[in-house]
């Protein structure tokens, strides 16, 4: 068994504002409760997905995994001891604030905090309203997106997520992250989605290179192009990837690592088979040069134009 999708992220950020401004009026999601420390967005039916707290590290702080249920996580639980890892059961205060019903945590082996839950909130009784417009995200089965991790050492990674987690390889790229640099990224999947984690070595600063939301229609990720890209956020042109065939554009946030805004991607089937690329896309994804880049950014598809 793997754990079912991703379920939330949290972030610890240096500007709490400029994430507010970020998260709702360019990236569209809906802000349920915040304060000058900290906010929680929404993008679909569940109470949150993102949560944004004030912190001096400017990268990700957590990620959870969801379950289906007790037994689920107890398999996990067991599954992880078994694997060498030490997990701690998450207290009522932390379920609380989490709002599920309750939960694992336990460290990557590269010190992200990881967490395994069961029983999210759900407030179908307060419809999503996007302030930007976004008719909705996708997410049910497969989760609320992926995002890329950056650890020293690729192997011992997917070991972990692969045999600790039970994630599975969809494909490798070997990604072009300089004239004479080639990275092997690779990319996991625990449901439909094509990847819900991608591994590389990339020598960059924070514990991520980008997180991704998939929006419902290609207008949605135009759009959101055009409110980001008023403000010289974009890192790369409006593209199509080649492994998962997701449409979509990257932009800095307001803490230097990337988001990535995508529509269209093509779902793991039964019979999927593992293939390799040369290429992250068919067509786009041009790197843009940034006014004022960020320390420690790295350019994924060649020099900027
Ligand atoms: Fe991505």
């Amino acid at each position: 068994m793997s754990v079912r999708s991703l379920g939330y992220l949290g972030f610890a950020v240096k500007d709490v504002p400029a994430w507010r401004d970020f998260m709702t009026a360019k990236l569209g999601l809906q802000e349920v409760a915040g304060d000058a420390e900290g906010a929680r967005y929404r993008l679909d039916s569940r109470a949150w997905r993102i949560a944004v707290e004030a912190g001096e590290e400017d990268d990700l702080a957590y990620a959870g995994y969801e379950v289906a249920d007790p037994a689920e996580l107890t398999q996990m639980a067991e599954r992880l001891r078994g694997a060498g890892v030490a997990v701690t059961e998450g207290d009522a205060a932390l379920a609380k604030r989490r709002g599920v019903l309750g939960l694992i945590t336990f460290t990557d082996p590269f010190g992200l905090p990881l967490e395994i839950y069961y029983g999210p909130s759900e407030v179908f009784e307060h419809p999503f309203t996007s302030p930007a417009g976004v008719s909705g995200f996708r997410t049910g089965e497969q989760g609320l997106g992926h995002f890329v991790r950056c650890v020293p050492d690729t192997q011992k990674a997917l070991a972990f997520y692969t045999e600790a987690l039970g994630f599975q390889l969809s494909d490798v790229i070997d990604i072009k992250a300089g004239p004479q640099v080639v990275v092997p990224a690779y990319f996991l999947h625990c449901n439909g989605r094509h990847h819900t984690l991608a591994l590389a070595s990339f020598p960059l600063p924070r514990r991520i290179h980008h997180f991704m939301i998939e929006a419902n229609t290609l207008d949605d990720v135009g759009l959101a192009y055009d409110r980001i890209a008023a403000e010289d956020r974009i890192t790369m042109t409006f593209g199509r990837h080649s492994n998962d065939h997701m449409v979509s554009f990257y932009a800095v946030t307001p803490s230097g690592f990337d988001v990535e805004f995508g529509w269209g991607a093509r779902a793991v089937e039964p019979g999927w088979t593992v293939v390799r690329h040369d290429a992250i896309s068919v067509w786009g994804h041009k790197p843009v040069r940034q006014s004022a880049p960020a320390p420690g950014r790295i350019i994924l598809n060649g020099e900027p134009a």
